[in-house]
């Protein structure tokens, strides 16, 4: 089926030979990614940015925001009436014992089932904001002397690696640092982390350690965004420190410049998404995550 008009029926591994239109809009590119990184470097900023050049090119895109400080629905530009209806999925204690068997905050232990069927968490609980973009909180406390906020993180990674239930969606998850406190139960519904750094040694520090900790749960692609790069020599350092702390293998590498937009359209992304250098760099990311080539005659980037 054409995906773009619906009106003509071909091979999906095919343009439609009537439009002219590309397949892949018949099921929507899809993605899990999560990003990652020290705080204050960009993570929430990206993934909101992401999230709505992606939803603009009409992907389906779930964007969840893994932090409890929950910035990332207003960075995404959803009204506080809408975001008032959003219900964290830490405080749905129904919904994550009947898929999960252990009530939130109880611990569970051995006794959380890590494949819940959960086709219909992202219906339940998401609200929609600009762009179609479809917002999932996930509200979780975390608890003292201990990195895991199970079941609730069990439920979300089951939920999001639920391919079936969300065939054709991009999934994003921004979150609060690093992945250890996911665990392994992170890969089994993400396959991709961005990390972001900025170029600062303890930021690159950071990136590092949460790239291979990535790569040791089983998400296999990581790529690397270096934001707020303000010349050739601040990004010539960032690299530095990336070399002298032992480097990584990154499946990308994308350099976001410093842009006082960001700054003076905050909280919402919106005067970001135009053309422009940080919205033609944070595009670019998006296409090395769904590797849709195609894009780039669609208009990708551009609002
Ligand atoms: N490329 C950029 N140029 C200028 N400012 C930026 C850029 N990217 C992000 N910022 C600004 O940096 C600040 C921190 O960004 P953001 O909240 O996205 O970081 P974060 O990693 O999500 O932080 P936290 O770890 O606290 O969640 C924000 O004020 C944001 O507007
Ligand atoms: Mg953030």
């Amino acid at each position: 089926m054409c995906g773009t008009c619906d009106d003509h029926v071909h091979e999906d591994a095919t343009s439609c030979p009537a439009t002219g239109h590309p397949p892949w809009r018949a099921v929507g590119p899809e993605a899990r990614v999560v990003i990652v990184g020290k705080g204050g470097v960009g993570k929430t900023t990206i993934t909101a940015v992401l999230a709505r050049l992606l939803a603009r090119q009409g992907c389906s895109v779930v964007a969840v925001d893994g932090d409890e400080q929950c910035n990332l629905g207003p960075t995404l530009g959803i009204a506080p009436g809408v975001l008032a209806h959003a219900v964290p999925i830490s405080q749905a204690g129904d919904y994550i014992e009947e898929k999960t068997g252990a009530r939130p905050g109880t611990g569970g232990g051995g006794m959380i089932r890590l494949n819940p069927d959960l086709v219909d968490v992202v219906d339940r609980f998401a609200v929609t904001g600009p762009d179609g973009v479809r917002f999932l909180m996930m509200g979780a406390v975390r608890r003292a002397g201990g990195g895991c906020f199970c079941p609730e993180t069990a439920l979300l990674a089951s939920a999001l690696g639920d391919m079936g239930a969300h065939a054709g969606s991009v999934v994003l998850l921004d979150t609060h640092a690093g992945v250890e406190h996911f665990g392994r139960a992170l890969a089994r519904g993400f396959d991709q982390a961005v990390v972001v750094v900025d170029p600062t040694v303890n930021a690159v520090q950071v990136g590092l350690d949460t790239a291979r900790l990535a790569g040791t749960l089983g998400i296999g692609v990581v790529h690397l965004v270096v934001n707020r790069v303000r010349s050739d020599d601040h990004l010539a350092r960032a690299l530095g420190h990336i070399d002298a702390l032992g480097g990584y293998d990154f499946a990308s590498v994308h350099v976001l410049p410093y842009d006082e937009a960001a700054l003076e359209s905050e909280p919402a992304v919106d005067e970001l998404l135009g053309s422009g250098p940080l919205a033609d760099a944070v595009a670019a990311i998006g296409v090395d995550l769904v590797r849709v080539p195609t894009m780039t005659s669609v208009g990708w980037g551009r609002p």
